[in-house]
């Protein structure tokens, strides 16, 4: 049996840690060369070494998505590196939980910060923004189309209070899809988001932690948690000849949560 991802190159942000890197091996399992990127840079070469071992070619970039420069010489590299790009996933991004040095630490809007508010919408928005503009355009001058996955969240939809600037980036995230949808297809290039519940990895350790899991669980209809490898197979999908047909899609990995 052909493997589904076979001879081609993917290039994976916030690849160091919970889903990007369950997506980096996920990727690699079904034959993908894979370029990890992150601003962890050992954990980032440790994810690159695991997909060498799985028979793969792999690179490790440190980055800042939020830095236009720093991106422009990740997708340059990762081109070289690989020898081109034909899926990315923008998985970096930061939240509430693991932005406040791993206390949740939910301000509402009123309350908060301006330079909070940029952090965040720099990360997680115009991080995803400057990865898949740059990525894009490479796919257009490659000219063998391309897919383009951004990791948004259930928090696109639904509002969380105390959440405000990540529910806004995520949204945000969303309609960039979107529009790149409408956009890109003419290149043969789509692009979709994955809109996750709550994902069992260091993000979210602190939630984990304290007494909101149980009452997560309760009003999960699957009964649990998902796991990192759950949004690594929704990826898979939509990097795969299978996931052909979607383009300016959310799909929701979230064991029946966001339908609420
Ligand atoms: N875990 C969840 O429950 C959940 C739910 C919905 C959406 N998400 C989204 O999934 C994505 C991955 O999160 P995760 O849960 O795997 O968390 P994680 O903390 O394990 O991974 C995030 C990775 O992004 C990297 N990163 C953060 N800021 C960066 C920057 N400026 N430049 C480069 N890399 C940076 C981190 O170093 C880390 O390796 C995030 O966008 C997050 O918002 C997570």
């Amino acid at each position: 049996m052909s493997l589904r991802l076979d001879g081609k190159n993917a290039l994976i942000t916030g690849g160091a840690s919970g889903i990007g890197r369950a997506t980096a091996i996920r990727f690699a399992q079904e034959g993908a060369n894979v370029c990890v990127a992150d601003r962890q840079a050992a954990a980032a070469e440790t994810v690159a070494a695991e997909v060498r071992k799985l028979g793969r070619k792999a690179c490790a970039v440190t980055v800042d998505v939020s830095n236009p420069a720093q991106v422009q010489a990740m997708v340059d590299g990762a081109a070289r590196e690989l020898g081109g790009i034909d899926i990315v996933l923008a998985a970096a991004g930061v939240s509430a939980a693991n932005y406040g040095e791993g206390q949740i630490q939910p301000k509402f809007l009123n309350e908060l910060p301006f330079e909070e508010w940029r952090k965040v919408l720099s990360i997680n928005l115009d991080g995803v923004f400057l990865t898949c503009q740059a990525v894009a355009r490479k796919m257009i001058e490659q000219g063998r189309g391309g897919r383009i996955i951004a990791i948004s969240s259930g928090a696109a939809k639904i509002p969380l209070k105390g959440s405000g600037d990540y529910c806004v980036s995520k949204a945000g995230v969303w309609m960039l899809m979107k529009v790149m949808a409408l956009e890109l297809g003419r290149y043969g290039i789509t692009a979709n988001a994955i809109g996750p519940g709550v994902i069992d990895t260091p993000m979210t350790k602190d939630i984990q932690a304290s007494r909101q899991l149980e009452r997560m669980i309760r009003r999960t209809p699957v009964g649990r948690i998902g796991r990192p490898e759950d949004v690594a197979n929704t990826a898979l999908f939509l990097a795969s000849e299978e996931g052909s047909y979607f383009s300016g899609s959310i799909l929701h990995p979230d064991g029946g949560v966001i339908m609420q």
